[in-house]
């Protein structure tokens, strides 16, 4: 419990991205997983911003935004928790981190596209106020938890 109180939410660096891509592939078997020349480009290269929640010891998961010019929705890219972190609070505490960069940058809604059959992520984004808007079927070009389709989800951010 004690690594618990420690922890903090950052900005993600070029140093963390190995860690950062060994989540990936924890959370995800390929080919659905990023790699990690990817995940440098959208931490590093893209209009984007990562945070990280890190304890002493261990980086436990992330969250990208990725913000595109002349819109007021920022999108939320994905968002890992290393599974030995999994259901302590790290998802909400990172969307909430991405919700508060988001307004900073002037953006009145949060969207992002999630797999139908991602039940952990869906469950996640209703209670962090998240409203399914749209289903899209055939979203994915490879299964993601077993569907192709996702729904898209939106909250308005106050
Ligand atoms: C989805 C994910 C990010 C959730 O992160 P997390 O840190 O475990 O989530 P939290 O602890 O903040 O959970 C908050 C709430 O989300 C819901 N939730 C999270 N995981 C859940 C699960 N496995 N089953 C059902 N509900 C779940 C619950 O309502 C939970 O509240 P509770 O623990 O009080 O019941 C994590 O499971 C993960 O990294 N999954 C693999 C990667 C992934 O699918 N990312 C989403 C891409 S769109």
């Amino acid at each position: 419990m004690t690594n618990l109180v420690s922890a903090i939410i950052r900005k993600a660096t070029a140093d963390d991205i190995d860690a950062i891509a060994e989540i990936e592939r924890e959370c995800f078997p390929d080919p659905t997983a990023y790699s990690k020349p990817q995940l440098a480009y959208l931490i590093l290269r893209a209009n984007s911003a990562c945070f990280v929640e890190t304890d002493s010891k261990a980086l436990r998961g992330f969250i990208i935004v990725l913000y595109r010019k002349g819109t007021i929705v920022g999108g939320i890219e994905t968002i890992d928790v290393a599974p030995a972190f999994q259901r302590r609070g790290v998802g909400l505490r990172l969307l909430a981190a991405a919700e508060e960069d988001m307004k900073t940058r002037g953006m009145k809604f949060s969207q992002l596209e999630v797999s139908e059959g991602n039940k952990a992520a869906i469950e996640l984004y209703k209670k962090a106020g998240y409203m399914v808007n749209e289903r899209l079927v055939g979203y994915y070009r490879f299964e993601h938890c077993g569907t192709r389709d996702a729904v898209r989800m939106v909250k308005t951010l106050s």
